[in-house]
């Protein structure tokens, strides 16, 4: 089928199911370009829980349209692809939890929404890579478990030098790839250009960079800032909405070959069609871990 004649077929789809289609910030051109909501995952779960919409098709991976399903729990939660993983989610599993839980029984669970909901349901409260630091703060414990990923808790370390940050030593291999020495090339290649880096990088690339922020984070301060030229230290996929929202404005990318997340360039048109007619592939999850899960959730969404 011709692109344009799949795009209006989704779309007619889209209007007959009555469904609404979100797509992450790292998703393909093609595939933000047709989705009703673009944003980080968090954000777009907590849209689409306001929406009327019966049908919620999540173009990311498994953990975010879980996050779409905890918090919607009555709504069919979609993905076009099954099971699409996360590498950073799948380095952890409940037993290591359950084991630092046990280790440091008097510190709190935070863990990162990129986890799976299962993870989220042994968790005290959960955060994003934009709000970390502030649950972290208003906590008032002195020690604190962060998890899955080590960087941001790394990140977050800095802020608190009171407070004890015990991590798990997860990581997105895509972020965690991106080197001080690529920086630095790119940096001198663009000498008039900023450096925002995300929080999933490794602290040595966090040292060189202007801004830390998330994905959402990123987007605004492009938007906010004076500057012309900024150097992009997240998944290349970021790198389109960037432009097409400063036209005026150039992005660079220190390492466009290595921080391709595959996951995220699995959800193509004609995958996002057959979720739509097909409508594959429901997110299941137990009812006990949607509570568990949810009250994480909620606990993150009162504190900040
Ligand atoms: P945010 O969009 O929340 O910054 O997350 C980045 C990421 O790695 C998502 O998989
Ligand atoms: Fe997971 Fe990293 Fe891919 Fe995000 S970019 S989905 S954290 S592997």
């Amino acid at each position: 089928m011709k692109k344009e004649k799949l795009i209006e077929k989704i779309l007619e789809l889209k209007r007959k199911r009555k469904a609404i289609i979100l797509a992450h910030n790292y998703q393909p051109p093609e595939i933000q370009d047709i989705a009703d909501l673009r944003g980080d995952s968090l954000e777009l779960s907590l849209k689409a829980s306001k929406t009327d919409t019966e049908i919620i098709v999540f173009c990311g991976v498994i953990f975010m349209a879980e996050t779409a399903k905890i918090v919607s729990p009555k709504k069919k939660v979609l993905l076009p692809v099954k099971d699409v993983p996360c590498e950073m989610a799948n380095m952890i599993n409940v037993e290591d939890v359950l084991a630092l839980k046990a280790k440091y029984p008097d510190a709190p669970v935070v863990t990162y929404v990129n986890s799976y909901a299962e993870i989220k349901a042994v968790s005290d409260v959960c955060c994003t890579s934009a709000n970390a630091v502030k649950v972290a703060g208003i906590l008032p414990d002195k020690k604190i478990i962060m998890i899955p990923d080590m960087n941001l808790a790394r990140y977050t370390q800095r802020f608190y030098p009171e407070k004890e940050i015990i991590y798990f030593e997860g990581f997105c291999p895509f972020h965690h790839l991106l080197t001080p020495e690529e920086v630095i090339k790119a940096k001198k290649k663009h000498p008039n250009a900023i450096f925002i880096a995300h929080p999933e990088c490794r602290p040595e690339v966090i040292d060189l960079a202007d801004y830390v922020a998330s994905t959402s984070g990123m987007l605004k301060l492009a938007k906010k800032l004076p500057n012309k030229e900024f150097i992009i230290g997240t998944e290349i996929g970021l790198l389109y909405p960037l432009s097409k929202e400063n036209p005026d404005k150039k992005f660079y990318h220190p390492s466009p070959e290595k921080m391709v997340c595959s996951s995220m360039k699995k959800i193509t048109l004609e995958n996002l069609f057959n979720a739509l007619e097909n409508l594959e592939f429901e997110v299941t999850l137990n009812e006990e871990v949607i509570e568990k899960a949810y009250s994480a959730v909620k606990k993150m969404l009162e504190i900040v």
